[in-house]
């Protein structure tokens, strides 16, 4: 198989660049080692950008999410005793859309066959070949057989594990990481949410997140130790300790139900550079990771595959080559900044190991400062809605 344009991986970051690319007329294969069954089956982020939400646009596939989302004007951080409110609508004059990525990968899946957007699945095995040279192609395995699909660029959108990353060579590389020593407990459930507005919290036992994915199902969050056993967390405890950590305010409003699933994510912040190296390009979580406090990491993905599509473009379309050597340092500068809101979110709202009554002091004195401080609540707002492509 020939092709313009090779895709490692069918998340949202692949599935979005396949569908930008095409919709200019270029030929793209995007491989993918999972079931399309297995991808939806992930349950991940939940706020979306107008990052995000203008490329869906601007492809016509947002009639869904416009019509299922639900555009949020703020959210609030809790401190243990109140609410202190974001009013992000009123601070930027933007809004944020509450519609998951689940439902984002579906609306993008399914458009895929009718605009000529070949998703190859259950591919094992991937494999990419000279990358630095301009035929770079990738091998895969399936269905017992061998296949190559030969390109002139490779885009890696194959997650934190995948292959893409590692086949730059360490002599151009550098990567940046610090791993939290806790992770995040999620259950999702058909339960009607607590609070109309997401609720970050910051108790004495942790942190806890109060979110949802419609009217009629709540997506739930706490802070929790690395070496936590799911098997510790039947859903009574879950629904007691979410009632203590997000206060009783949110706790007289919250309907308790069945977990549809329970699952235990690890926090890390992780930036590799660069971006690119001879004919293959990263974007989304292969080439950085973002603790999800402050709901970056598609969002990251989002504005990458936005830079990318319209490198891409220009060079095969205009044979201007000025996008795709800029890429690497202009989605660099963008990635850096969500690292710091993430890292600086997650540093203001959880419980470390180790950490004192001081330490306590200065996370109750800097929400203090929030709640009275229209400047420092129009840095957080300007950030959680997104900062300018
Ligand atoms: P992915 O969604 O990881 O997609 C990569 C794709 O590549 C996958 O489909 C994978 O199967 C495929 N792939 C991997 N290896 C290979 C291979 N060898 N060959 C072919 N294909 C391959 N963000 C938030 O904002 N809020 C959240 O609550 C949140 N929760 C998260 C929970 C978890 C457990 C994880 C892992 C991430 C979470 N994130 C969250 C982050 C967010 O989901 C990611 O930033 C987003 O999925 C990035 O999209 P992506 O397309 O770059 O990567
Ligand atoms: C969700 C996840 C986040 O990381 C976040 O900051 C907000 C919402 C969610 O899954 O709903």
């Amino acid at each position: 198989v020939k092709t313009q344009v090779a895709i490692v991986g069918a998340g949202p970051a692949g599935l979005l660049l396949g569908h930008l690319l095409r919709a200019e007329g270029l030929d793209v294969v995007v491989v993918e080692r999972s079931s399309a069954d297995y991808v939806l089956g992930r349950i991940r982020a939940g706020v979306l950008e107008t990052t995000l939400t203008d490329l869906l646009d601007r492809l016509g596939l947002g009639t869904r999410m416009h019509a299922e989302g639900l555009p949020h004007d703020g959210f609030n951080l809790a401190d243990g005793e109140r609410l202190i409110r974001i009013d992000v609508g009123a601070l930027t004059g933007r809004q944020v859309m509450v519609y998951g990525q689940t439902e984002v990968t579906r609306d993008l899946m399914h458009a895929a066959d009718a605009r000529g957007l070949e998703v190859i699945y259950e591919a094992s095995d991937v494999a990419l070949h000279d990358i630095e040279s301009d035929a770079p192609y990738l091998t895969y395995e399936k269905d017992g057989a061998q296949h190559r699909i030969d390109a002139r660029f490779i885009c890696g959108c194959d997650g934190y594990h995948g292959p893409s990353r590692k086949a730059m060579p360490a002599s151009v590389a550098q990567s940046f990481e610090k791993v939290y020593p806790f992770g995040w407990l999620g259950i999702l459930a058909d339960v009607p949410p607590c609070n109309h507005e997401l609720i970050y919290a910051n108790h004495a036992n942790g942190f806890a997140l109060a979110s949802m994915r419609s009217a009629t199902r709540s997506r739930y969050y706490i802070q929790v130790p690395l070496d936590e056993k799911l098997e510790a967390w039947p859903d009574d405890r879950l629904w007691d300790e979410l009632a203590v950590r997000l206060g009783p305010d949110a706790a007289a409003h919250m309907t308790r139900g069945p977990a549809l699933e329970k699952s235990i994510a690890p926090l890390r912040s992780f930036v590799f550079e660069p971006m690119r190296h001879g004919s293959l390009f990263l974007a989304g979580d292969s080439a950085h990771i973002v603790p999800p406090t402050g709901a970056k990491g598609l969002n990251l993905a989002a504005s990458d595959v936005a830079y990318l599509s319209d490198a891409l473009i220009r060079w095969f379309k205009s044979n201007d080559g000025a996008g795709i050597a800029g890429y690497s340092d202009k989605a660099l500068a963008r990635v850096w900044k969500s690292e710091r809101f993430s890292w600086q979110l997650t540093n203001l709202m959880h419980r470390f190991p180790g950490s004192d009554a001081f330490d306590r002091r200065m996370q109750l004195a800097d929400l203090d400062y929030i709640a009275s401080s229209v400047a420092a609540q129009t840095t957080i707002a300007e950030n959680y809605v997104g900062l300018p492509l």
